[in-house]
């Protein structure tokens, strides 16, 4: 039974194994907003096996989804009526057009609705394309086509998988831009999956990141980068600073960054602070400069993740 009040996502204790690969494990989201919400997590990580575990696409080992209420295990097509998902690499017709591609997803859906086809395709930038063979389209023309045909049953849940992979700026510039407008001014809930740690940073209202097919942190961008500010402070005599700082509580590590240079890993202190302490102890201080650890950072230090860039 389906109430208005229940929340869009649940996911609850969720484990995967294909053979002996734990794909996932212990997964808990709980999605009760429209809104953007990131999915980051490193090649493997198990973004995708959760994607396909939302839209029935996969038999969970142990766990439960429930979309807007309904279970996707025991009422499949009732959650999956609320439901538009964009795979990485989305399988078309390639002799039909975008427009006939998206006709015939929409006779499956057991409708016909041209009004409805011609919004969906300038809301993606289709139009001119329209009536082109699919099999002609470039990568990003079918990334486009694939949210085109994710938004035809209006869904209230729209899962992305990393639906930025492959567009160009204009069109990543194109997603960004559309990604808010579904979430607040239509009131879906969009769930991404990427691993454009600065895209997710600008346009998500909050962030799980998943390792290793277990969760390792959630929370607004904010809020996950804030853990770990720095501080690094410049003065003439670092090792009286030091000596100084290992006193104070609240500092975690002190880590000797250059000449006259200090890294202090103290992620409750202000900088002003530390300076202060430092000042009245009577070690002279030339500079204090505090830096919050972007969402980047705080994905490699949570993952271990490499940095390949
Ligand atoms: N059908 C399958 N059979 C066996 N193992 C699988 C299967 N599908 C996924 N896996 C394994 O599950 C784990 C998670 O894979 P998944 O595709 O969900 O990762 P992902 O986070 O989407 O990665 P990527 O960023 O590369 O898309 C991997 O170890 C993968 O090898
Ligand atoms: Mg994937």
């Amino acid at each position: 039974m389906t109430h208005s009040t229940d929340p869009i996502l649940v996911i609850e204790g969720l484990r995967k194994e294909f053979g002996r690969v734990t794909a996932l494990e212990g997964i808990n989201i709980l999605l009760d907003k429209p809104g953007v919400y990131g999915f980051l997590g490193p090649n493997g990580a198990g973004k995708t096996t959760t994607f396909k575990l939302i839209c029935g696409l996969l038999r969970p080992t142990s766990g439960r989804v429930v979309v807007g209420g309904s279970d996707v295990r025991f009422e499949p097509q009732e959650a999956v009526a609320k439901l538009g998902v964009q795979f990485d690499a989305p399988a078309y017709y390639p002799y039909l057009t975008g427009r006939e591609n998206l006709q015939v997803f929409d006779r499956w859906l057991g409708r016909q609705s041209e009004n409805k086809i011609d919004d969906l395709l300038r809301l993606v930038g289709l139009v001119d394309a329209q009536d082109r063979r699919v099999g002609g389209y470039s990568w990003g023309m079918k990334q486009r086509l694939g949210l085109a045909a994710a938004l035809l049953s209006d869904p209230a849940l729209m899962l992305l998988d990393e639906p930025t992979n492959g567009l160009d700026p204009g069109g990543i510039a194109d997603v960004r831009r559309l990604l808010p407008k579904l979430a607040y001014e239509q009131g879906r809930t969009i769930l991404l999956s990427s691993h454009r740690m600065e895209e997710v940073e600008q346009i998500c209202d909050a962030v799980t990141i998943i390792h290793q097919g277990r969760i390792v942190a959630s929370g607004t961008p904010a809020e996950l980068a804030a853990g770990d500010a720095e501080i690094v402070i410049r003065c003439s005599d670092p090792a009286a600073a030091r000596g100084v700082l290992s006193h104070m509580a609240g500092i975690r590590e002190i880590t000797q960054v250059g000449p006259g240079r200090l890294k202090i890993h103290a992620p409750e202190l202000a900088a002003s602070a530390v300076n202060k302490y430092l000042v009245e102890s009577g070690v002279a201080v030339e500079e204090v400069t505090q830096r919050r650890e972007s969402l980047e950072e705080a994905f490699f230090r949570l993952t271990g993740a490499q940095n390949h860039d």
